[in-house]
């Protein structure tokens, strides 16, 4: 890797920027946050402190105050990029915000800096085109939270410098996540496009009635899930036939094929099929209760975490602790 990654900065202070400053700070770089509001600004060391102390109870990380030493909030967004190495921009999942930050980091940042995007599925193409320095920007989503869920997807522009990818994929293994490379953009990338197709069946199988929302959700948690947490959907087929995959797709290729003929003609999520889901999740878990459950995923995944690392299960395996 021959561009040092020893400054971060990360622009946007929301869920996904301050996973990823515990992300960074864990793995040893210095991290300047900034947001444009202040309550952001004054809230998300206070977020960070509470996340670090629970993955400490989990046992996956040590140091807590060694770890909060590294991270700084910045008064603006010159001071919080001006000097970084690289700079994750976690701002809303808009063209307009992304393209006006885009335009601002730019202008601020050093020239030999590289920028990556949290963006969702906005491809950097949308917002980089005009921007300063545009061949150092590239996407760089994560899965949220990142401090808990490694994957990345690493997505160049077709302006974005070719050294940029591969030195990015570097930087993230080192940092302990799971980075994967787009050769070219896709609107999605591919964590949302397999999540979509995902969704896109479970909303149309709630549509026609066939189970309830939360029988559907069952045949991930207690079934699909089980095994996606440790392999993909490729390796999962691969053993669930005696021949490998190729034996797999002879013997069901076809029942998937007249699956995928079922659902020909993309259907939106309308409102009411909105609503008659939410009906049902708002009577499960209320609204008021939704924060507080978010905190149970962390911790299972917490749980899970730990789990996977003390199972040396190789390629999936979180590097040592902190
Ligand atoms: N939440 C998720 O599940 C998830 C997962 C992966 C990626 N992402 C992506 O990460 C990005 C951030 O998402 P989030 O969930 O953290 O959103 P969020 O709403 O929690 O946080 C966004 C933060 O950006 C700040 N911000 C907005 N405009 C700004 C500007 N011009 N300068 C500085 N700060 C600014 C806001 O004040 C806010 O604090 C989005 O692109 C999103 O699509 C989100």
């Amino acid at each position: 890797m021959n561009h040092r990654f020893e400054r971060v900065a990360i622009v946007g202070a929301g869920l996904v920027g301050a996973g990823w400053a515990i992300v960074f700070a864990r793995a040893g770089q210095s991290v300047s946050i900034y947001d444009a509001q202040y309550a952001a600004r004054a809230s998300v060391l206070d977020w960070i402190a509470d996340s670090l102390s629970e993955m400490e109870r989990c046992g996956l990380i040590r140091d807590v105050p060694g770890i909060m030493a590294r991270i700084t909030v910045a008064g603006s967004l010159e001071d919080a990029v001006g000097e970084a190495d690289y700079i994750q921009e976690s701002v809303f999942e808009r063209v307009d915000v992304k393209r006006e930050i885009s335009h601002a980091i730019g202008a601020a940042m050093r020239a030999d800096a590289i920028v990556g995007s949290s963006s969702s599925g906005i491809p950097a193409s949308e917002f980089t085109s005009n921007v300063a320095k545009r061949e150092r920007f590239i996407v760089a989503h994560p899965v949220n939270p990142p401090h808990l869920i490694p994957l990345v997807e690493i997505v160049p522009a077709p302006w974005t410098d070719p050294s940029i990818a591969p030195m990015l994929r570097d930087f993230m293994e080192s940092a302990g996540q799971k980075p994967i490379v787009l050769s070219r953009e896709i609107a999605g990338f591919v964590l949302n496009r397999l999540q979509g197709a995902l969704l896109n069946e479970a909303w149309a199988l709630f549509d026609a009635g066939i189970a309830t929302a939360a029988d559907i959700d069952r045949s991930v948690s207690d079934g699909l899930g089980m095994r996606w947490s440790f392999m993909g959907p490729f390796e999962t087929i691969d053993l669930n036939a005696p021949g490998g995959v190729t034996d797999y797709a002879e013997r069901l290729g076809d029942l998937y094929h007249s699956i995928a003929m079922d659902r020909q003609f993309p259907a939106r999520w309308s409102p009411d099929l909105v609503a008659r889901v939410a009906a049902e999740r708002r009577q499960a878990l209320p609204l008021e209760d939704l924060s507080g459950r978010c905190g149970w995923r962390d911790k299972m995944l917490m749980a899970l975490t730990a789990h996977r690392t003390t199972s040396h299960e190789g390629d999936n395996a979180k590097p040592d602790i902190t």
